[in-house]
């Protein structure tokens, strides 16, 4: 990959002296789900696939982005004086977004760059190339011009520019799994307060399956930010009888006994996910901890059935691709991941099931939904670097 833009670089802009060549993971999230913007937990990991990127600083303000993943659309140009989101501007929106947030916290570029770009992170498919091409963004930004941030900062950033100039409310896992990853740990993270800890995920004698469904419904960013305001109005009617600063922040008990404070039905669904995920999340990790694989993998399980059915973040093709999962013997757990209506699940299964698992849940995949799912053996690997 390396290679491969630096190739495409010299191609474009004549020679590759100076140009410098970084990287950012994408993610999984094993568990918690639609809990970081109600002050939850979750348990992504960052992923050794993700986005490249060869950069170079240029003498005047102008900005060159070039995507190999979307040759078609050339060269975009555009400079430091046109930091505004446009419909026109496609994919460039996440880095210039960026480069945007920084501004905004004082941080100017003082000139400009040429970058071609490349990624192996499959498009649509809820892996967070978004967030990757954030905090790549981030780090050759405070590589280049030596901006003082912190990968923390980068998440935040990433996160911040993705809600103020993309107008997606996320939360801030997929940043700060991308800006935070570390080899073979998942990221136990409580994003109340941002504080974390690291948890080995070497599964003894089991992998992690990513599952692509291949489909990705339109209503992905709209529906997010609808789940994210009935959540937000849950809380404000349970703040008028508990003292509490996110949903998070309540057990199991806590929510039944003062869920009558929310008046909207649909909203009490939405508000019992996220308080019963987080829990499970806190479960889950406790269960890692304990060698519990079989624990671990029936919180999975009971994550996808709370997203499907109260959350109601799934779908028909993703539906199938779980159920077909917890058909296979050696399948440990399996579930929906990251913001929902298609993408991928993630699934524990033994080393001894992997081929069986990608032979039946894809052939019944093909007879159910008549497509095609991929599927991928994943890798958990570090947060950014330059190469
Ligand atoms: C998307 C968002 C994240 C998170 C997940 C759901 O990936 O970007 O912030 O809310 O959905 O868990």
């Amino acid at each position: 990959m390396k290679a491969m833009v630096l190739n495409k670089f010299e191609e474009l802009f004549g020679d590759v002296n100076g140009v410098n060549v970084y990287f950012a993971p994408g993610r999984v999230n094993m568990i918690g789900e639609h809990t970081d913007y109600n002050g939850g937990h979750v348990f992504p990991c960052a992923l050794t696939i993700g986005t490249y990127a060869a950069v170079r600083k240029r003498a005047d303000r102008k900005l060159n982005f070039y995507s190999m993943n979307f040759e078609e659309s050339g060269i975009i140009e555009t400079s430091l004086d046109e930091l505004t989101p446009s419909d026109a501007a496609g994919w460039t929106n996440y880095p210039k977004g960026v480069m945007w947030a920084f501004a905004e916290r004082g941080m100017k570029m003082d000139c400009g760059l040429d970058i071609v770009l490349n990624g192996n992170i499959p498009n649509g498919s809820g892996l967070s190339s978004s967030a990757s091409l954030e905090v790549l963004t981030g780090y050759y930004l405070k590589d280049l011009y030596g901006f003082d941030v912190t990968n923390i900062d980068l998440a935040k950033i990433g996160q911040y520019s993705e809600n103020n100039f993309n107008g997606m409310n996320c939360g801030i896992m997929d940043q700060f799994a991308s800006a935070m990853g570390k080899k073979d740990h998942a990221i136990f993270l409580d994003t109340a307060d941002l504080s974390y800890e690291y948890a080995p995920l070497v599964l003894d004698g089991a992998k992690i399956v990513v599952t692509n469904s291949n489909v990705k419904h339109s209503l992905v960013n709209s529906e997010y930010n609808v789940r994210r305001s009935e959540c937000e109005k849950a809380l404000e009617e349970l703040q008028t009888v508990v003292k509490i600063n996110g949903l998070g922040d309540l057990t199991e008990e806590q929510f039944e006994a003062n869920k009558s404070a929310i008046k909207d039905e649909v909203c009490v669904k939405r508000a019992k996910h996220a308080v019963y995920e987080n829990q499970r999340t806190i479960r889950a990790v406790e269960a890692l901890k304990n060698n519990d694989l079989k624990l671990f993998g029936e919180l999975m399980n009971a994550s996808h059935v709370s997203l499907r059915d109260d959350y109601q973040v799934s779908c028909d093709e993703i539906d199938v691709l779980v159920e077909e999962a917890w058909k296979v013997d050696g399948v440990i757990g399996s579930r929906i991941t990251g913001g929902g209506f298609g993408g991928c699940t993630v699934s524990i299964v033994k080393d001894e099931a992997v081929e069986t698992f990608k032979q039946k849940v894809g052939e019944a995949y093909k007879e159910r939904v008549g497509k095609t799912a991929d599927f991928y053996v994943v890798e958990i690997g570090d947060g950014p670097s330059r190469l």
